[in-house]
């Protein structure tokens, strides 16, 4: 069976109470490719995934955008694994780049919330990815090896696991990857999967791209044989989305 298209909106720290509702508003009356041809996901702030997850269309799923690495507790700010299933939300983003740079999480540290997230029957969007330094090193394969194995090392299931590839150089900037760029990553990592993990999960793991996808470039990236879907920042916040979504077909 083929991969089926996923496009997650990463909504970020944006957003009133007020803003979410129009933009889910603007979501619902959406027409997009059915079920059959696209996953839909949005990831809210923590505070709004209740009420996000009771306006929004039955078809689209909810995210959060990080959770804590291990049983909840005594982890002043956290929000567990637990909470998010026990509230509902079927995905979770973990490893997301703002994070491993300003909040210093380490391979390592995303590796275990990984695993931890899918014990507790989340799905899991890890992402990965090399600053341009790193790129114009020629280093860019050896940086998301590095988070790849801290991640494969703990995950033994790759069902409900959907990774993303998000150049920090393409994150917020503009400068989305070209086609081709995203292609030749997407194809190392699958690469890496096939002789580190197995070449089944290596064919069946979906790996989407995020960094400045826009509804003017989207299609073009979609139709790289590699690229099976989308994570979506600021566009993600806007009518655009549902031209982004539209690139499935
Ligand atoms: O997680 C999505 C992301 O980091 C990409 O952000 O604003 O470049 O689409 P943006």
């Amino acid at each position: 069976m083929g991969r089926k298209f996923f496009v997650g909106g990463n909504w970020k720290c944006n957003g009133t109470t007020e803003s979410v509702k129009k933009l889910v508003e603007v979501l619902n009356q959406g027409e997009v490719p059915s079920e059959d041809i696209v996953e839909v996901v949005v990831a809210p702030p923590f505070v709004f995934l209740p009420l996000i997850k009771s306006l929004l269309r039955s078809d689209f799923a909810v995210a959060a955008q990080n959770a804590w690495v291990k049983k909840g507790g005594a982890f002043t700010g956290e929000i567990s694994a637990e909470q998010l299933v026990n509230l509902g939300i079927p995905w979770v983003i973990l490893g997301h780049s703002e994070r491993r740079a300003l909040l210093n999480e380490s391979n390592e540290f995303v590796g275990a919330k990984v695993a931890y997230a899918l014990e507790q029957g989340l799905k899991v969007i890890p992402c990965v990815g090399e600053t341009l330094e790193q790129r114009e090193a020629g280093k860019t394969m050896d940086v998301i090896t590095d988070q790849l194995k801290a991640i494969a090392d703990k995950v033994e299931h790759w069902e409900n696991v959907v990774l993303a590839y998000e150049p920090v150089w393409a994150i917020g900037t503009g400068k989305v990857a070209t086609p081709d760029q995203a292609q030749e990553v997407h194809v190392d990592i699958r690469k890496w999967i096939a002789a580190n993990v197995s070449e089944d999960v290596a064919s069946q793991v979906r790996i989407i791209y995020g960094g400045s996808v826009n509804g003017g470039n989207a299609n073009e990236l979609a139709h790289q044989p590699d690229v099976d879907g989308f994570l979506v920042g600021g566009a993600s916040l806007k009518p655009e989305f549902i031209d982004i979504i539209k690139a499935a077909e």
